[in-house]
């Protein structure tokens, strides 16, 4: 069977801003690689060679960073949508490329631990008309959530108010193009999206076998900025030392990454962390949980469970840092003049927390 891949780049990413006034959401580096990469990587591991991928008002920026797919040897289209009308208006706009192959869809802001070829193998075996991977969660209330009968999907509920099961939805669905059918079939849901659940649920209705694949491992949607940090935190979790840069004076604990020409000076980092290339940190400390991406300059400060993006900057901070996310080429400096005051000059949406 082959079989094609749709990972879904494009949307709003509103509860990530102020990041995505200026860059994709998919593009936020984790552990210093983007979110999307992960995805690619996932799908071109289960053998998935051709890949769409949805854009939409930060195409330029995800093609110059994601190119044509050589470097993982798949094969990348990408597919403009014209809004970020919903999943299932996605699926659609990705109809001409999909044709008659099924696929896996997947969203570019969400990683899995375990990749996905396990969903795949069962879906190639099981032949069913959809798969949905689902994950046991404390609060399916927030989630999309399924009713399972067997080995069968047999209702989704968005958000339910009194759950019938604690199974939420994963972002990544396996269609056959029978999906195609009912997303041209559904309306608009309340918020003005054309709902994926709608479309799997139209499957249902229609008496087609929607067959749940429950996740052991972890899943992690990164939109917002809690779950990025967590997701950072959780492929840190994995990291595997390994030092390239120079280190002079500095104590080294536990996991951590130096990557070329980064220099560590006078510094105690405890891992796991990442620090990457030509960043300069100095009489500093580095905590659990820190991805330092390139060029970032730290001079007299304190970080932990926190990703600054590259070319930043952070110097002589008097409390420590945690649980922060720091954009692209970003100041944060002491400044001596008088009179003594905080100075801001910060984007829209940020928020700035002190003690
Ligand atoms: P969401 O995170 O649900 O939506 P969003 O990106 O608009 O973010 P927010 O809710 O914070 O405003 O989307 C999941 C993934 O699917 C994400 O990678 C963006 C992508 N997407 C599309 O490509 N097209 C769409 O029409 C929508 C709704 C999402």
């Amino acid at each position: 069977m082959k079989l094609k891949g749709l990972i879904l780049s494009g949307g709003t990413g509103t509860r990530l801003r102020p990041i995505t006034h200026t860059s994709a959401k998919q593009l936020v580096p984790v552990a210093n690689k983007p979110v999307l990469f992960y995805g690619i990587e996932a799908l071109r591991d289960a053998g998935i060679e051709d890949i769409g991928i949805i854009v939409g008002d930060t195409a330029a920026e995800i093609e110059e960073t994601v190119g044509d797919g050589s470097r993982w040897d798949v094969r990348i289209t990408y597919i403009p949508q014209e809004a970020p009308l919903g999943l299932a208006h996605a699926v659609l706009t990705a109809e001409p490329f999909l044709g008659d192959d099924s696929f896996v869809m997947y969203l570019g802001d969400n990683l899995l631990r375990d990749g996905i070829s396990d969903l795949v193998a069962t879906f190639v075996n099981n032949r069913p008309d959809a798969l949905i991977l689902l994950q046991e969660v404390p609060n399916p209330e927030a989630y999309g959530v399924a009713e399972c009968d067997d080995d069968v999907v047999v209702r989704l509920v968005e958000k339910p108010s009194e759950p019938k099961s604690n199974l939420a939805l994963v972002g990544i669905y396996m269609f056959t193009p029978l999906i195609h059918q009912c997303a041209r079939e559904i309306k608009p849901s309340a918020r003005g999206e054309l709902e994926i659940t709608d479309a799997i649920q139209c499957l249902i209705d229609k008496g087609k076998r929607v067959e749940p694949h429950v996740v052991e491992g972890w899943w992690k949607d990164t939109g917002k900025l809690e779950d990025m940090l967590e997701a950072n935190r959780l492929i840190l979790d994995a990291l595997e030392g390994d030092i390239r840069g120079t280190v002079l004076e500095s104590e080294i604990h536990g996991r951590v990454v130096i990557e070329e020409g980064a220099s560590v000076s006078s510094c105690t980092v405890r891992g796991p962390v990442i620090i990457g290339k030509r960043a300069v940190v100095h009489d500093s400390y580095i905590g659990p949980y820190t991805s330092i991406d390139c060029d970032v300059e730290i001079r007299n400060s304190e970080i932990e469970h926190s990703i600054i993006l590259a070319q930043s900057k952070v110097i002589d901070l008097r409390g420590r840092m945690e649980g922060s996310l720091i954009g692209k080429n970003v100041r944060i400096l002491r400044l001596d003049h008088k009179p003594r005051a905080y100075r801001f000059m910060v984007g829209d949406n940020s928020w700035i927390g002190i003690v």
